[in-house]
């Protein structure tokens, strides 16, 4: 009677804990229906991103609140149970946050500071670049940011640092047009095949999902130079940009966990990492009316999936050479350290996978050991979504963290980084037209 009882009470604690896991919990979205901005927005866009459309480029993009005191809202049990499924899945959270990078990098005025600072235009320094950028957000994942002397803490300084110096070097430039000028990478793209594929396939995407939609133009400027880029915003690296750059690192953990093996992920851990990430954004100068993490988990998840559907995939589906050739530097970058993390692969396991669009053309770039590669990180990825709890996982991830947190030591603290610093090369099956 007793084993019973206990086998009962077993039996209904699994399925309390199943219902809410991942796949119990209402409000995702299934990538397909997230092809048609004006369906998503059918009954009306969320309050928050409408001001941050409207007002958000105009605005200076750091708050002024000092990067060291938690905000009056900051609630530290939910700060800790982000933490702690950023413990669980580092690995399916790093792999959301790089294909969330290759998706924010097709918004415009984000692409154009990367471009004009130029220490990630070639793949030797796109690697260094973010695995610095890993570093610091793997540091807001496993220590206080409050607190000071840890490692987050540090990190919060140094890249609330690199930002305001990028911030003031771009906007107090009393020429605009010299942003553009002092790029380094000229106008010209050549090679670049991912582009149009993307823009023809994902075209395709949406007006079979949206069939009232008019298709979008397909020739799209080889430029950097073109319309929409030189439609420079009121404010470089504007809250606009700061909220969208938070969106990259929320939103496909939160909209598709099973895609990234977060098998386990509960309400409560997101809610949590919604949290975690509405604190970073604060604390990197995000004012509240921007902030994309407000409100908790669902307003968040509606937030978030409204900005995919109406920013960020639209901004894809005009997928241009300067966005495919910045891309190209980070994927070649991290296969240095990722085997098999080439671009075409990445780029196919991105669309395909996790946003379940069919794309024939790019599937067509694949060469015979890429094709290879996808099925590795297919299996990789199935094998995640059984490891429930992360324990195969869970050991390679100490390890790499480990590693991150070493070489960060190593980085001086106000170790600020001198703007295009090192001879240009070239990245692979993509070039651009170097200015000397
Ligand atoms: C929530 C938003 C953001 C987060 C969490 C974030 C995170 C980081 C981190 C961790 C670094 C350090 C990387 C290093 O040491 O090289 C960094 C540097 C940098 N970030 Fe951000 N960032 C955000 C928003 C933005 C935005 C909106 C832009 C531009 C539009 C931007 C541009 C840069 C630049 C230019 C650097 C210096 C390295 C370089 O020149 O590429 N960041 N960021």
């Amino acid at each position: 009677m007793a084993s019973a009882t206990v086998r009962f009470a077993c039996v209904a604690v699994a399925a309390l804990a199943a219902s809410r896991a991942v796949g119990a919990f209402p409000g995702r979205a299934g990538a397909a229906s997230l092809w048609c901005p004006e369906a998503s927005v059918a009954d009306g866009l969320e309050p928050v991103l409408q001001r941050l459309v409207a007002e958000g480029p105009h605005a200076y993009g750091d708050s002024g609140v000092p990067e060291n005191t938690p905000p009056p809202w900051y609630d530290r049990k939910r700060f800790a149970a982000g933490q702690r499924l950023t413990e669980i899945y580092p690995v399916g959270i790093t792999y959301a946050h790089i294909q969330a990078l290759y998706m924010v990098m097709a918004v415009p005025s984000v692409l154009d500071v990367l471009v004009y600072t130029g220490n990630s235009d070639t793949p030797d320094e796109a690697w260094d670049r973010y695995y610095d950028t890993v570093a610091g957000v793997g540091s807001w994942y496993s220590s206080d940011i409050y607190e000071p002397g840890t490692w987050g803490y540090e990190q919060m300084k140094r890249v609330r640092g690199l930002h305001r110096m990028v911030r003031l070097d771009m906007n107090e430039r009393p020429d605009q047009e010299g942003v553009r000028n002092r790029t380094r990478l000229g106008g010209n793209f050549s090679g670049c095949p991912a582009s149009a594929a993307v823009r023809r396939d994902l075209d395709e995407v949406a007006s079979s999902a949206c069939p009232f939609r008019k298709r979008s133009p397909s020739a799209v400027d080889n430029t950097i130079d073109n319309k929409q880029d030189n439609e420079k915003p009121k404010s470089w690296m504007s809250q606009y940009d700061m909220a969208m750059t938070q969106w990259a690192f929320v939103a496909p953990v939160i909209l598709f966990p099973e895609k990234y093996g977060l098998a386990n992920a509960t309400e409560e851990l997101l809610d949590g990492f919604v949290h975690m990430w509405e604190t970073i954004g604060y604390s990197l100068g995000i004012e509240d009316k921007f902030n994309m993490c407000q409100g908790g988990l669902n307003a968040t998840l509606l937030r978030a999936r409204q900005a995919m559907a109406t920013i960020v995939l639209p901004q894809m589906r005009q997928a241009r050479p300067p966005w495919e050739y910045m891309a190209r530097c980070m994927a070649d970058g991290l296969a240095y350290f990722i085997p098999g993390a080439d671009f075409n692969s990445q780029l196919e396991i991105m669309l395909r996978d996790t946003l379940d669009a069919p794309v024939p053309s790019v599937t067509a770039l694949l060469s015979p050991l890429q094709r290879e590669s996808v099925k590795g990180y297919r299996g990789i990825m199935e094998a995640m979504r059984h490891d429930r709890e992360n324990w195969f996982f869970r050991p390679v991830s100490s390890a790499a963290y480990y590693i991150l947190k070493t070489r960060a030591r190593l980085i001086p603290k106000d170790g600020i980084k001198l703007l295009r610093h090192r001879n240009p090369h070239r990245s692979k099956d993509c070039f651009a037209e170097i200015r000397s």
